[in-house]
C-alpha cells in the first residue's frame, strides 16, 4: 500500500473516501468537521442524524454527497488528556476502523487528516506516528487487498513536515 502526504483542504480530494475527524455525535462542529460537512451539503447531516452517534476509536461510513469524495468515514479520535486514558491506543483504532471499513467498500483510495491533533489537542508528532505504524500493520495483515492508497492530508506546515519526516525515514510503501 502506498502512502502520499500532501498539504492541502481534504474536501477537495478526489479519493474514494476522506475520513472525517468527528465527534460521537457526528453531528458537525468546526475544523474539519465543519469544512467537510459545509463541503458535502445538508444532506450528510441528514444522513448522520440516522447513525446515532460513533463511539471514540469507531469508525461510520456516509456518502460524500456534494464532495468529490464517494465516502466519508467518520471517526472520533480521542481527546488529549495527558497520554494516560488509552489516547494512543483509541486512536490507533480509529485509524484502524477507517481502513477496515475504507476495504469493506472497495476504495482505492483512502485520505486521513491529522486526526485529533487540532481541537483535540493531541501532540502532532505523538499522533503521526501512531498513524503511520496503525496503518502499517493494518497493510501487513491485509496484503495484497484495497486500499492501495493512503494520503496524508496536511492542512499545516508544521503537520505537513512532521509528516514528510515519517515518509523520508519509512518510505512510501506501508
Ligand atoms: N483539510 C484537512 N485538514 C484540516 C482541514 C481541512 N479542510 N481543516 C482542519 N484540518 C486539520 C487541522 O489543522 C488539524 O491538523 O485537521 C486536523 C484535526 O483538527 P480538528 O479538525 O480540530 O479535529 P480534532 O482535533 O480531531 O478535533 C475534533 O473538533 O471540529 C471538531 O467536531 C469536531 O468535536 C470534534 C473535534
Amino acid at each position: 500500500m502506498k502512502v502520499k502526504v500532501i498539504k492541502g483542504d481534504i474536501t477537495k480530494l478526489d479519493c474514494d473516501a476522506i475520513v472525517n475527524a468527528a465527534n460521537t455525535s457526528l453531528l458537525g462542529g468546526g475544523g474539519v468537521d465543519g469544512a467537510i460537512h459545509r463541503a458535502a451539503g445538508r444532506e450528510l447531516l441528514e444522513e448522520c442524524r440516522t447513525l446515532n452517534g460513533c463511539a471514540t476509536g469507531e469508525a461510520k461510513i456516509t456518502k460524500g454527497y456534494r464532495l468529490p469524495a464517494r465516502y466519508v468515514i467518520h471517526t472520533p479520535g480521542p481527546i488529549w488528556r495527558g497520554g494516560g486514558y488509552r489516547e494512543a491506543e483509541l486512536l490507533a483504532n480509529s485509524y484502524k476502523n477507517c481502513m477496515d471499513l475504507a476495504a469493506r467498500h472497495s476504495c482505492r483510495s483512502v485520505a486521513f487528516p491529522s486526526i485529533s491533533t487540532g481541537v483535540y489537542g493531541y501532540p502532532a508528532e505523538q499522533a503521526a506516528q501512531i498513524a503511520w505504524t496503525a496503518l502499517r500493520k493494518w497493510a501487513q495483515a491485509h496484503r495484497e487487498e484495497t486500499p492501495e492508497e493512503v494520503l496524508f492530508v496536511c492542512f499545516n506546515d508544521f503537520v505537513l513536515e512532521i509528516y514528510q519526516k515519517l515518509l523520508r525515514q519509512y518510505g512510501e510503501q506501508l
